[in-house]
């Protein structure tokens, strides 16, 4: 009987794509997978620490597995990812059914970890991974930076590049199994350099790849959106036009203090331009940071104006164990709530604003349902007609009704 294995994943798409990963080596040692938690024989909790609430709710599943495991003591839990790195061996201590702690930095070894641990099977044939139409393919791990409020660089270690060899054979076998959208996956993803390959070369070779019609990727750094990026993306229409750049902060002051490596100003010119070249902007935008005045969160407010953001992802300042910030002097729940709801207020229209724009526009929409698709900006349009899913259809957008479009089909 192979073992079942049910598997929660908590944080970013890097974390989802990790857990990927880290099946199809449990399935190589004869498991399968379940989605019922009370029929599986083997848990793998993939985790995130990036604020201390995301460490809590896989703290908190953990807790709860107690009584699952107790039913079976043969059951196995593994803790994996962020949380699991910070918070290291103390986690057997406090929890002693925990059969295996894997943290982030440690996925290489994953396959070996799992071997030692005598739980699984031999080494076998994996499973063929169906990636549907959309597939994510890690291309770095890890980053450089030290904004000073952050735990990623702690956890996930410098910045690795996958070999552009090993992506573009990933991303075939990927293709060949149907996928159309490729979202390519780093912590500073923008950051990507192999040998003389650019993260602009990656992104053109990615989509030369037989049946690829559409490349997104995510997160990137603002400081790498230069001029010659744009020059080399911007006649490839398979790049989607559509970025999430966390900005943090719409004070100069308090990205300083922050050490992001740019200003207000230079933000919004990397803003002004990705747009000048049709990509629609998504943010992450942190209050309450310990140095953020009234005066400093006023300017991410007016920033919000300027920036035309299609969406703005906000939170809470989270003070995280061993970060420069960490050491500061926090601002009270009360100034965090009160913040957080004013920059609520201001993005909840964002994104209803930004779909009104597209009316009139002509789009390529890549179909998911069979009236249903997205466009390369990443807005959803309803087709009169149907389309098999997976096509790309050109589209002009007739109207918007709050968070769709619907669309009549171009002729040419
Ligand atoms: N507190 C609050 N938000 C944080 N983020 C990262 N670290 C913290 C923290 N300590 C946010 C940033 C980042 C997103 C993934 O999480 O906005 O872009
Ligand atoms: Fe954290 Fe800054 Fe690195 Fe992003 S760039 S992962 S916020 S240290």
């Amino acid at each position: 009987m192979p073992i079942k294995v049910f598997i929660q994943t908590y944080g970013c798409q890097m974390n989802e794509a990790d857990s990927e990963e880290m099946f199809l080596h449990l399935s190589a040692r004869g498991a399968m997978r379940t989605d019922k938690l009370e029929d599986a024989d083997a848990v793998l909790i993939n985790t995130c620490t990036v604020r201390d609430h995301a460490e809590h709710r896989a703290i908190s599943f953990l807790g709860r597995l107690c009584k699952w495991k107790r039913q079976n003591p043969k059951r196995i839990i593994i803790f994996a990812g962020c949380a699991a790195e910070r918070l290291g061996n103390q986690l057997k201590k406090r929890y002693p059914y925990l059969n295996i702690v894997s943290g982030a930095k440690e996925i290489e070894n994953f396959p070996l970890t799992l071997d030692k641990s005598g739980l699984f099977g031999p080494v076998g044939k994996a499973a063929t991974a169906k990636p549907g139409l959309f597939a994510y393919a890690t291309i770095m791990r890890g980053c450089n930076f030290n904004c000073t409020y952050c735990i990623v660089p702690s956890v996930r270690g410098p910045i690795k590049c996958l070999p552009a060899a090993d992506i573009l054979a990933d991303v075939q076998r990927k293709a060949q199994a149907g996928a159309k959208e490729i979202m390519l996956l780093g912590q500073t993803v923008n950051a990507y350099q192999d040998g003389n390959v650019s993260f602009a070369d990656l992104l053109n070779r990615v989509s030369e790849v037989p049946g690829v019609e559409r490349v997104r990727f995510t997160s990137p750094h603002p400081i790498y959106f230069t001029p010659q990026f744009l020059a080399a993306v911007k006649d490839n229409p398979k790049i989607a036009r559509h970025v999430h750049l966390p900005v943090q902060s719409g004070s100069s002051k308090v990205l300083g203090e922050m050490k992001r490596g740019y200003t207000r100003e230079i933000f919004l010119e990397k803003v002004h331009a990705l747009q000048a070249n049709g990509f629609e902007i998504s943010t992450d935008i942190i209050v309450g940071f310990p140095t953020e005045t009234e005066p400093d969160f006023e300017q991410t407010l007016s920033l919000v104006d300027q920036a035309r953001f299609m969406a703005a992802y906000c939170f809470k300042y989270s003070p995280r164990q061993g970060t420069v910030a960490a050491q500061m002097q926090l601002h009270s729940e009360e100034t965090l709530e009160k913040r957080l709801d004013i920059l609520l207020n201001k993005v909840k229209g964002l994104a209803e604003a930004a779909y009104a724009r597209q009316v009139g526009t002509v789009q390529q929409v890549l179909m998911e349902e069979p009236h249903k698709g997205k466009t390369s900006t990443n807005f959803w349009v309803q087709t009169g007609l149907a389309f098999s899913p997976g096509s790309v259809v050109s589209c002009k957008i007739e109207r918007a009704e709050g968070t769709l479009l619907f669309a009549r089909i171009e002729h040419d």
